[in-house]
């Protein structure tokens, strides 16, 4: 595929999606505990998903990246790791899931680069300052729609918004009957993914991997 014809948004994404080998070039024992995690807890972003967020980072290329719902740390680990320029902030309100993140930034030496917030982030989100280049959406799927203004103000023109799960198990498009308990949920992220398409600020690409990847790229080109 060339470049020709294609809008500063479609060239990224293409990019983005390129099989760069970003998984291989991480730390073994990095990848021995994503394996370990993804078996035993609350998923880590699955791999495709998070190869896609390595060659973002790179492209972009990203100084300041932005994780909502650190987890334990797996995501931001590889994002500081592969984009070595680049300082995190990343927000978790669990506290064991903090603690263990803070434990593994240490571990791997990325600590002084890596800004562990501790809190819910709807509160955290208020006192941040931007702009960042690549923000990942990974919280409580319910509140990304309501989220969604105030990260879009901390992105930079040409930045990335990366949101995980949009998808969700078929349920957000219909591909799958959503069960009763989960149709708020879903509903929300289907107001989250027409409010992107929507956007006139925002060109949007969602991509079937994991539980569906939404890339939002704030437009440099007036419309
Ligand atoms: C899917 S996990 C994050 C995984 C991580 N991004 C990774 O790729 O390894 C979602 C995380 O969001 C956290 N979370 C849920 N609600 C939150 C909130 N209101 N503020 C901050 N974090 C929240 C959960 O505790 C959980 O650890």
């Amino acid at each position: 595929m060339t470049g020709a014809g294609l809008s500063a948004g479609e060239r990224l994404f293409a990019l983005a999606q390129a099989d760069g080998g970003e998984l291989a070039a991480l730390p073994r024992e990095l990848l021995r505990l994503r394996e370990a995690a993804k078996q035993v807890r609350d998923p880590t972003a699955a791999d495709g998903t998070l190869a896609v967020l390595l060659r973002l980072g790179r492209a972009l290329p990203a100084r300041r990246i932005l994780e909502i719902g650190t987890g334990e740390g797996y995501t931001s680990l590889a994002l500081a790791l592969s984009c070595p320029q680049a300082e995190i902030v990343t927000v978790e309100s669990d506290a064991e899931r903090y603690a263990a993140a803070c434990a593994h930034f240490t571990r791997f030496g990325v600590s002084e680069r890596v800004n562990a917030l501790f809190g819910d982030a709807a509160e955290v989100l208020n006192g941040l300052q931007g702009p960042f280049d690549l923000i990942f959406l990974d919280g409580p799927k319910a509140q990304y729609v309501h989220w969604l203004p105030r990260l879009k103000g901390l992105l930079r023109i040409g930045g990335v918004l990366a949101a995980d799960d949009v998808l969700l198990y078929g349920w957000v498009d219909g591909s799958v009957p959503v069960p009763y308990k989960r149709r708020s949920i879903a509903a929300r992220l289907g107001e989250y993914l027409a409010a992107v398409q929507a956007d006139p600020q925002l060109e949007t690409l969602v991509l079937r991997i994991g539980e569906g990847l939404a890339l939002s790229r704030k437009r440099t080109e007036q419309r």
